[in-house]
């Protein structure tokens, strides 16, 4: 089987050999990193890592979480990716990627309608 070497440079550098038909979180795991995970099928953003270098595959449509901007910027969800070619990851990234919808605070009149006095 045609494998990869996987760099984690944001864990000291470490290398794990990837075959093709794998999926990184899983075979990173089986390395021995602790890796944060949910949901396993690419809903959630929590495996998601940075690819600084190399490709990898998430072309069956099962990365539903990222949007194609984050794609596009080499971001990844490592439980639906397969390495094509050597790669260098950075893990653990979540918190670049998640967009707080209420981070600009809702207005005063929206808040009070929700309430159950209606102040
Ligand atoms: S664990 Fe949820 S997207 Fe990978």
């Amino acid at each position: 089987m045609t494998g990869y070497d996987i760099t984690i440079r944001n864990r000291e550098g470490r290398v794990v050999h990837v075959d093709a038909d794998r999926f990184l979180l899983e075979a990173l795991e089986d390395a021995g990193f602790r890796l944060p995970f949910g949901c396993r099928f690419g809903a959630c953003l929590t495996c998601a890592a940075s690819v600084v270098e190399g490709e990898v595959d998430q072309t069956q449509g099962r990365a539903y979480a990222l949007r194609p901007e984050q794609a596009a910027d080499g971001y990844v969800l490592l439980c639906v990716a397969k390495p094509r070619t050597d790669c260098t990851v950075d893990v653990g990234v979540r918190r670049d990627l998640y967009v707080n919808q209420f981070r600009n605070g809702m207005r005063r009149r929206d808040r009070s309608a929700g309430s159950r006095d209606g102040r």
